[in-house]
């Protein structure tokens, strides 16, 4: 459907979970998270009601976030159910990999198209220290798993952060000359965990790519929130994606559902309509919520204009 800008809202992001098997530095407290009740959180048979209704307005792309989705019980079940909803073409997950070679071929199986996978550093100690504890070994098997059974394009996320990976920017754009993968930089939000680090730690994708000269300008996808370029003759593209204002809101097609069932118009706006109410006890009234949420999503986000409006939730409870 078409919210009150023209936008043709085809695109459900839904986060199945706040929790995680990593505690990235930027991203997650060290203690962790608490787990939440049963009851406050939607059972994955619930989120499968809530993307039929998406299905009926013309949702026809799914992205499952957390935290971490694969850490949640059920998860090839789920992706089975979704892929099997009339309407739903376009099924993909974004994960840290650590549970990649357990999962893909089933994930495949179950109607999985593609993964993006979260990778900050290519070492084995760094890779430790920023995700606290996360074994690169498993990542790397997760991405050679993915591209074997054909989860592709394979997507990698890197978050940029000066004094910690930045000496590795080379060698995650060298990945794309044999590998036909997609390696995408993202620049660090001052949000959650990051909202307070020092201005040395942010590296802005400008400054990549006066640094890597010879990539050049390739064609990017227009729902795609990067921009994409290449090496000459290279196998794969090199992405950079700015959170703040690379997605641009005239062409926004999202809209988000977060674990505890409250579906999120903007990514930036603290705005939120409980849907768990809904599926829990009125289900006959999941698709006229979504339709009303779906008519508030703002015109663009108020980031910079209104402190108030601001989203206070942290990035493991929505997925980016
Ligand atoms: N800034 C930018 N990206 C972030 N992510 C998590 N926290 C932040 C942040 N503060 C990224 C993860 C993952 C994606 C879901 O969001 O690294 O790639
Ligand atoms: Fe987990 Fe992703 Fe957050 Fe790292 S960035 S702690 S992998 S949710």
């Amino acid at each position: 459907m078409k919210d009150l800008f023209s936008r043709k809202i085809n695109y459900m992001r839904i986060s199945i979970t706040d929790l995680c098997n990593l505690r990235c530095q930027y991203c997650m407290p060290e203690e962790g998270i608490c787990k939440k009740d049963h009851e406050d959180i939607l059972s994955l048979e619930e989120i499968v009601q809530i993307v039929k209704a998406g299905a009926k307005l013309g949702i026809d792309k799914v992205r499952i976030t957390g935290g971490e989705p694969l850490v949640r019980n059920g998860i090839v079940e789920f992706i089975k159910m979704i892929s099997n909803i009339e309407g739903i073409n376009d099924i993909a997950i974004t994960t840290n990999g650590i549970l990649l070679p357990k999962y893909a071929e089933d994930l495949k199986k179950a109607g999985l198209k593609r993964v993006n996978i979260s990778i900050d550093s290519l070492k084995s100690d760094k890779y430790k220290e920023i995700t606290r504890g996360g074994d690169l070994t498993k990542v790397l098997e997760g991405i050679e798993e993915a591209i074997r059974v054909g989860l592709t394009p394979v997507k990698l996320n890197v978050v940029a952060v000066g004094g910690y990976n930045d000496d590795e920017i080379g060698d995650f754009i060298n990945l794309t000359k044999d590998m036909p993968i997609d390696v995408r930089f993202i620049e660090l939000m001052p949000i959650g965990e990051a909202s307070n680090w020092a201005k040395e730690k942010f590296i802005s994708n400008d400054y990549i790519k006066n640094r890597f000269k010879e990539l050049v300008p390739t064609t990017t996808e227009k729902s795609s929130p990067a921009r994409y370029y290449k090496l000459p003759g290279g196998a794969g593209r090199v992405g950079f994606i700015n959170p703040i204002s690379s997605h641009f809101c005239e062409e926004c097609n999202r809209i988000r559902v977060t674990s505890d069932g409250k579906l999120k118009p903007c990514l930036h706006s603290n705005k939120e309509i409980d849907i768990l109410d809904a599926v829990k006890n009125n289900p006959d009234k999941i698709e006229e919520v979504l339709r009303s949420a779906i008519m508030t999503k703002p015109e663009k986000h108020y980031l910079y204009t209104n402190e108030e409006e601001r989203s206070n939730r942290n990035m493991f409870q929505i997925g980016g």
